[in-house]
């Protein structure tokens, strides 16, 4: 982006305070733990917080706004490393200079949030970036904003909804996350996420790829997708997924699998709806989609998350009639200038492709992890898988309370990370690109400390 008030003075200003704050960020990089002094600082401020809010915190966690790469201070000056990037957005690694850069020329401009009634050429801007990263064989030809990842499922749906009046029943897939709108609640499998909601879209959930059974699981996702199809004839519009499920467990099909229920759901005539919120970014390619070569099939994408931003890619046919998308909003102008940094960083750099840093990401902690299983920690890790910076596994028996004990001691001890699925629960991880090799190897002396000091007790 253009600095807007711009002189040489606020030039050499902009310069110095870039330098000044890159400089002191990358004072917190190296796991501490917290001043004992200061500990109580987060629990009273966090009771505070729970009082007004209603509801507590998983971690004893209250950033300071400091850290590097993929660390994170704490207020009570504790590091660790932040391998959830508060579940999702922070890829790129703590105070990563292109972060700082878009703050500083943002703070140039003369108002902070962005909107359709009055746009920037930052949304523009970063409306090009992705369109332009689609892919040659993809339909994918407008862009909206929106703002959450909920929201930007809700108005996929309002989309195909409105083409294809009335059948307004969609599929879904068991153990799907689409978000905790009214609509998405019901995309989310889970039930116990809409306790005492009416339900307000109608959505039939089949299996999805099963990692246990992989032969069969392309035939078991077709009987179920023909079944409710045929008990609910001419009413579907859409079948909407993540290709990796994020909140599910990390759980991916293979390409055959995708393109298989891909030209099936085009015969009956549905729109292919794809949730990137979580994926975006983080696969081998900047899309999912792209990574399975599915790039054809794709009629409406959304994204969230990583890109600082949300919205809607949706092909020419899905452009809706006037009056049904508005809103106020398209971001702030500094997440806006970050989103299309943040495009253009990933796709002109080398994090793409079987070779590129992401894949090597996803290398050096599978094989590291394949490594404990078969040595000091086999039988306590007992699986691990994922994709590019999606990484997760097991440990014990695999259930929520052993998951949560687990890594509320890997928190203790310098690890920040959450969990996804049920039966079996994971530790999930969403791994930022500032990692190194050397940090790989200190994090994984991490968890095998962290496993052998609870399966010892
Ligand atoms: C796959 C997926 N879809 C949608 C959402 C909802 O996004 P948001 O929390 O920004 O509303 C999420 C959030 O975790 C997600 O993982």
């Amino acid at each position: 982006m253009e600095i807007r008030a711009n002189n040489t003075e606020i030039q050499d200003h902009i310069n110095k305070l870039f330098t000044e704050i890159l400089k002191e960020q990358k004072r917190y990089m190296g796991v501490r733990p917290p001043n004992h002094e200061k500990l109580h600082l987060t629990k009273d401020l966090l009771q505070k917080y729970e009082n007004m809010r209603g509801k507590g915190f998983f971690y004893n966690y209250l950033s300071s706004g400091r850290g590097h790469g993929p660390f994170t201070e704490l207020i009570d000056e504790s590091i660790k490393y932040d391998l959830i990037g508060g579940i999702g957005p922070n890829l790129l690694g703590h105070s990563h200079p292109l972060y700082i850069k878009a703050q500083l020329e943002s703070a140039t401009s003369d108002t902070i949030m962005c909107g359709n009634l009055q746009p920037y050429p930052e949304a523009l801007q970063l409306t090009e970036a992705l369109i332009s990263n689609v892919s040659k064989k993809s339909k994918l030809k407008n862009f909206w904003f929106t703002g959450s990842g909920s929201f930007a499922n809700d108005l996929a749906l309002k989309l195909i909804w409105q083409k294809k009046e009335p059948r307004y029943r969609v599929i879904a897939f068991n153990k799907s996350f689409a978000g905790r709108s009214v609509a998405t609640q019901d995309l989310t499998h889970n039930e116990s996420y809409r306790q005492g909601m009416p339900s307000t879209v109608q959505v039939d959930h089949v299996p999805h790829f099963d990692q246990k059974n992989p032969e069969n699981a392309l035939e078991n996702t077709l009987s179920e997708l023909k079944r409710v199809v045929k008990e609910n004839p001419k009413q579907h519009c859409a079948i909407m997924l993540e290709i990796i499920q994020g909140e599910g467990g990390f759980i991916y099909g293979n390409k055959e699998y995708y393109e298989e229920i891909f030209k099936w759901a085009k015969a009956q005539g549905l729109y292919i709806w794809v949730d990137e919120v979580q994926t975006f970014g983080r696969t081998t390619e900047l899309f999912a989609y792209q990574m399975m070569e599915l790039d054809e099939y794709v009629d409406i994408v959304t994204v969230g998350k990583a890109l600082q931003v949300c919205g809607v890619l949706y092909t020419e046919e899905l452009n809706p009639k006037p009056g049904l998308i508005a809103g106020t909003f398209n971001g702030s102008v500094s997440a806006l200038n970050a989103g299309q940094k943040i495009v253009n960083y990933l796709t002109e750099s080398h994090f793409f492709g079987a070779k590129g840093r992401i894949a090597e990401i996803e290398t050096a902690f599978l094989s590291r992890f394949e490594h404990l299983m078969k040595t000091t920690c086999r039988d306590k890790i007992t699986y691990a898988g994922g994709v590019g910076t999606m990484i997760a596994y097991e440990v014990g028996d695999s259930s929520k309370e052993t998951t949560m004990k687990y890594i509320r001691k890997l928190f203790d001890n310098g690890i920040l990370c959450f969990m996804c699925g049920a039966n079996p629960t994971r530790v999930r991880m969403l791994l930022p690109l500032s990692l190194t090799n050397e940090h790989i190897d200190e994090i994984f002396k991490i968890i095998n400390d962290t496993v052998t000091e609870m399966f010892d007790e």
